[in-house]
């Protein structure tokens, strides 16, 4: 191993016992359900948020066979907000699988684990190492940061061989002993979000500083380096904003895969034309256009251009969906900015 990496698992699980992150509700568990479900939601979202959803999803869905046997809808509705809805369809149809191919008991290898659902190499290796304490390497975007920095390692992660080598090297630096992965793997994530920031890292506050290449290079913030830019696209989406007399909002269920799958929706249209032709003549006259807003994806950003419509019932009889009450829809998964929409603030 490298000079970088001397000792850098015991300086880091030292460090997590003292500095790191305690007392958040799923550390205090190695019931895998509980794990798996806090890691899939702290993927893309700030632990913040998180601690908002996860007591709720799990009053309502204690363990694994019970998130099984819901309906995809009640999942995506509590999972409304959270962004990122394939993460939720994929935890469904992984409970499901566990439920299923495994007798209900999540598998206890990182290995195995990762053949489940929505359940990648870092995540399976951070539910085994909390849960099981497995020597496996988690390396998220987090942790690539701190890695790259601390071992100076400067090749481009955009080329597969790259990034295989520094898990290579993230699995060469593991403590020996099993009992200090958990506090490992916490120190490292707790590092990259608290400390090694992406921007301005606080050296001066981190257990690698003595031996960190990057921090002794001067420049931390030059890693990692990864050259292939993310391209993103922009798309212009019309939305009829639909009501009956009583203030009902028409809605239809996404289709299972692209933008907002599964969710319920305003219906969404690719021209203004488009939506217009689904109108009654006489609809089409009473068209308001609300003030349009940008909805920022991973890949793209969505130009949405609301098109509110007061209606009779049977009005869109020729689409798919149906009119929801104002005691209804809020009960629903919807895309949040779908949600806002029809709750203006
Ligand atoms: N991000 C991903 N996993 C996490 C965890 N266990 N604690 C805090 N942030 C995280
Ligand atoms: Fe990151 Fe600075 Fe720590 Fe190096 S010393 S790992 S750059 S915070």
């Amino acid at each position: 191993m490298s000079v970088a990496g001397q000792d850098l698992a015991g300086r880091v699980v030292r460090w997590q016992r003292t500095h790191g992150r305690s007392g958040l509700p799923w550390q205090g568990t190695r019931d895998p359900y509980r794990v798996w479900l806090s890691e899939i939601m702290l993927q893309q979202t700030q632990v913040s948020v998180v601690l908002d959803y996860y007591p709720r999803f799990l009053q309502r869905f204690p363990d694994v066979q019970s998130l099984a046997a819901a309906s995809q809808d009640d999942v995506l509705a509590l999972w409304s907000g959270l962004g990122y809805y394939s993460r939720a369809r994929n935890l469904h149809r992984c409970a499901q699988d566990v439920v299923a191919l495994h007798g209900g008991e999540f598998p206890r290898s990182a290995q195995i684990l990762q053949t489940l659902s929505g359940i990648g190499r870092s995540t399976a290796a951070a539910i085994a190492s909390f849960c099981f304490g497995e020597r496996a390497a988690i390396l998220d975007g987090n942790v690539k940061r701190v890695l790259t920095r601390a071992l100076g390692f400067g090749d481009d992660l955009s080329v597969a061989a790259n990034e295989r080598r520094l898990w290579d090297a993230a699995t060469a630096l593991l403590p020996k002993a099993g009992t200090d992965m958990p506090a490992y793997t916490q120190g490292l994530m707790d590092l990259g979000a608290t400390v090694c920031l992406a921007r301005n890292p606080s050296c001066l506050l981190c257990p690698l500083q003595a031996d960190c290449i990057a921090q002794q290079q001067g420049q931390p913030e030059r890693y990692p380096l990864k050259t292939r830019k993310l391209k993103r696209s922009a798309q212009s989406l019309w939305l009829l904003d639909a009501r009956d007399a009583d203030g009902a909002v028409w809605l239809e269920k996404r289709p299972d895969s692209g933008v907002w799958a599964g969710l319920y929706c305003l219906p969404v249209f690719e021209t203004r034309e488009a939506l217009e032709a689904v109108l009654p003549a006489k609809a089409r006259k009473s068209l308001r256009d609300a003030q349009p807003f940008v909805h920022v994806l991973t890949h793209k950003d969505l130009h949405l251009h609301p098109v509110a419509a007061q209606l009779a019932p049977s009005a869109l009889a020729k689409l798919e969906g149906g009119w929801f009450t104002q005691g209804r829809w809020p009960g629903l998964g919807l895309p949040a900015p779908i949600r806002k929409l029809l709750a203006p603030a």
